[in-house]
């Protein structure tokens, strides 16, 4: 893996790979055994909108592989006051050994990547939430009882006829990258939203996934393995709050819904969560512990990345 730039440009085994790292390095921790790839290096973490669990979980990731974080608020640099991504990129590749980037335009990190020459990891764009989803596979895997993945492609095999809905705004970055996680591991993928909150037909047409999309939230939760959903408000629609909250509230994931699913399905957040908005406060007080665990595997998996980067 050179760059991490979404998880459309990655392969299956690609995926497999790096999550099978996520728990190894996760079983490490603390231990003398963990390894310390990024001795000696230096990462920037270029970050345009607001974070905590990126934020932190890369600082913290970065340090325990042995390299160094360097945070660069985007509007305490010069890219802030309109100096170009690809003069940004290229100073920086003189400087860094990576860069971590969280901002608006998915074209932003694909430039850097392709000007600089340094590895770039998307950490949140208006497209892609690709670390983000790399943990949830991961979380899903544990909760199936995978604390190691050995044999290629076991992942897959033990999603295969799975289905996940993604209730809320299904045009935001997080259920976009569902959407190709769902075409690179072939589980089954249904969109619960309104018509105006649906990715694009290009975007489905692209992802070739095994993708429905319902306008009713019960039927769509029907006899599912997993419920996600993600804030209604993503960074950058502020001005949108009214509308949204308006359009959205029918699909809110509450118990009734949560009844619609498999017994014993699994109900998964990224957090930060809005409860009574996306979630009610009951269903996400009753899955919390697997909602906490996605958080904590954000560290792992981004390790992971990291480290497979670094190889
Ligand atoms: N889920 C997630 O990316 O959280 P932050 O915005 O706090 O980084
Ligand atoms: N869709 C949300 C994810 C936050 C982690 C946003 O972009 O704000």
């Amino acid at each position: 893996m050179k760059h991490l730039l979404s998880i459309e440009a990655l392969s299956g085994a690609e995926i497999e790979r790096v999550i099978a790292l996520g728990l190894r390095l996760k079983a490490l921790r603390g231990k003398p055994a963990h390894p310390r790839p990024l001795r000696g290096q230096t990462w920037a973490m270029i970050f345009g909108k607001s974070s905590t669990r990126t934020r932190v979980s890369f600082e913290v990731g970065l340090r325990e592989l042995g390299g160094s974080p360097l945070f660069l608020g985007m509007h305490d640099i010069q890219l802030g006051r309109g100096e170009t991504i690809e003069d940004t990129a290229q100073v920086l590749s003189r400087y860094v050994h990576g860069a971590i980037i969280r901002t608006y335009g998915q074209d932003e990190v694909e430039t850097f990547a392709r000007v600089g020459s340094i590895p770039v990891i998307n950490a949140l764009t208006d497209d892609e939430h690709p670390c983000q989803i790399l943990s949830d596979l991961m979380t899903w895997a544990e909760t199936l009882g995978m604390r190691s993945l050995r044999a290629k492609g076991a992942l897959a095999r033990a999603l295969r006829g799975k289905t996940a809905v993604f209730f809320g705004d299904a045009a935001c970055n997080v259920a976009r990258s569902w959407i190709f996680a769902a075409a690179r591991l072939g589980f089954r993928l249904r969109l619960a939203a309104p018509k105006a909150f649906l990715p694009s037909r290009e975007v489905l047409a692209r992802a070739r996934a095994d993708v429905t999309c319902f306008n009713d939230p019960a039927t769509a939760a029907r006899g599912a393995d997993l419920l996600y959903t993600d804030t209604w408000i993503s960074m950058g629609k502020e001005a949108e709050e009214r509308r949204r909250l308006r359009a959205l509230a029918p699909w809110r994931i509450h118990a009734r819904i949560v009844r619609e699913a498999k017994p014993g399905a699994l109900v998964m957040h990224c957090l930060p969560a809005y409860r009574g908005n996306e979630i009610s406060a009951e269903v996400f007080d009753a899955h919390a512990r697997v909602i906490f665990e996605q958080a904590e595997n954000r560290l792992h998996l981004q390790k992971a990345v990291l480290a497979e980067i670094a190889r």
